[in-house]
């Protein structure tokens, strides 16, 4: 037999070398190099991922059952999952320590357990534990089946004996297969356990939900092979001491990616969000200044949002915060603020912060930041724009947005009277006790905002 050799895997890219050194080659992190055995033979998988080895069908021969959904008790979990829990699929659950994810799972799985089996596998927390919490949650007298175990072929095992419709496994970094002698949580490990439990679902139908650990950066630890090889990847967000929680779909082979489930975490566990606008916009009881309402939309909803900007002197180099927004694109729209505002931001500070702690990714929140930014910058109020959303372009134009009209809609349901949009989204049916103000240009937009 050839001598298994050893070699080094960076436990933040998953990239291996030949012999160990201070610096990975690939993703130049430090120290991340760990003594790691390329996988025994008979663990070699013969089958891929998916688990099955198929005959070549044409496209229109395969069957197109619509994928069964399972109701999973928490109207906000289905709605990130794209509608539902689909057998055989794998999910991956991010999110930091304490944030909620075995309590989510405890709950979704008592609720699942009434109409499948269901298998809850902690890896964590003792019987003990699990059972106390699921005391705290009101959740004693359910059909939930637990196990406490690390090794990934027993929990296999387990699985094909009892057959369960839903397998829970927290979390996969504290799996080990029996077939790598690394630790548990080193890359090789993780690959082989995810994979070993992915074959599982394709092969069974069981849904699998992992549980994994975050990095300080936020992502799940180890290589990002785990996110490629699960169907769906969600992450909890929330703010820090906020008891707000967002869980978002990073990626969903079932569903829309970047829906948000919004949950709040009470003493008796999450309780769902069932109108987050109201969350996310902070009730000032008169207009203060650096405040703006936008519309947006992260997933297949639309989210009333404020976003608040601090803009003041500066002393030395300005600098430049944004919490919930993405700090690149910051830096770029208070240039074109200065360029084509002509509003001498350059010498502020600027700070931005979206309330509640939920994380907006699309470009229809720069009008609204920018406006919030100007109200700061002039210590006025936005009296008269109500609400407001619109991409903006180097050249200081105001570019549409997905899905305007629905936004407007959204607005008005919440009691918003005025809107500043871009001039394409304006609708072509008024809606009723809304006016909008369509825009062409950030010097327009800044206008209607002055008076
Ligand atoms: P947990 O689900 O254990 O987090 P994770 O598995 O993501 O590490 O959540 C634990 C936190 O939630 C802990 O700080 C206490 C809090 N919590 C409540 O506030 N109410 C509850 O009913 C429960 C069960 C937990
Ligand atoms: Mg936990």
């Amino acid at each position: 037999m050839a001598k298994i050799k050893t070699v080094y895997v960076c436990s933040a890219c998953g990239a291996t070398a030949p012999k160990w050194q201070g610096q990975c080659a690939d993703c130049s992190a430090w120290n991340t190099l760990t003594e790691s055995q390329p996988l025994a033979p008979q663990a070699v998988r013969s089958a891929g991922y998916a688990g099955s080895v198929g005959d070549v069908r044409r496209l229109s021969e395969v069957e197109d059952q619509p994928e069964q959904r399972i109701d999973t008790g928490l109207t906000e979990l289905d709605r990130v999952l794209g509608g539902g829990l689909v057998s055989g699929s794998v999910i991956l659950i991010g999110g930091d320590p304490g944030i909620g994810k075995s309590t989510l799972l405890l709950q979704a799985g008592a609720v699942l357990s009434a109409t499948l089996s269901t298998l809850y596998v902690s890896g964590e927390e003792s019987l003990r534990q699990i059972g106390l919490r699921a005391r705290r949650l009101g959740l004693g007298d359910v059909d939930l089946n637990l196990l406490a175990e690390t090794c990934v072929e027993k929990i296999v095992a387990e699985a094909v004996a009892r057959r369960p419709g839903v397998l829970v496994v927290d979390s996969i970094q504290t799996m080990y297969s029996d077939a790598l002698q690394a630790a548990p949580g080193t890359v090789s490990q993780l690959r082989e356990c995810a994979a070993q439990l992915v074959r599982l679902a394709k092969l069974s139908g069981t849904a699998v939900f992992l549980v994994g650990h975050v990095t300080k950066e936020g992502v799940i630890a180890g290589p990002r092979v785990l996110e490629h090889m699960v169907d769906t990847v969600l992450y909890f967000e929330s703010d820090a001491g906020s008891r707000y929680r967002i869980v978002r779909a990073a990626k969903n082979r079932f569903g829309a990616a970047n829906e948000i489930g919004v949950f709040a975490m009470t003493d008796q566990g999450l309780k769902e969000v069932r109108n987050p606008s109201a969350i996310f916009l902070s009730h000032h009881s008169h207009a203060v200044s650096g405040s703006a309402i936008m519309v947006s939309r992260e997933g297949s909803r639309p989210l009333l949002v404020e976003v608040q900007a601090l803009a003041s002197d500066t002393s030395g180099n300005p600098r430049r915060v944004a919490v919930g927004l993405e700090p690149n694109r910051l830096v770029m729209l208070l240039a074109v603020l200065a360029r084509h505002g002509n509003i001498p931001i350059g010498g502020q500070d600027v700070f931005i912060n979206v309330v509640g702690g939920v994380r907006i990714t699309e470009t229809a929140a720069d009008l609204p930041l920018l406006l919030a930014v100007l109200s700061s910058y002039r210590d006025r109020p936005l009296e008269g724009v109500g609400v407001a959303f619109g991409e903006v372009g180097l050249a200081g134009e105001i570019r549409p947005v997905p899905f305007g009209e629905e936004r407007l809609l959204a607005a008005a349901k919440h009691g918003f009277k005025r809107a500043i949009v871009p001039r394409a989204n304006a609708p072509r049916k008024a809606i009723e006790g809304m006016e909008v103000m369509p825009v062409d240009s950030l010097t327009q937009a800044l206008e209607l905002a002055a008076n």
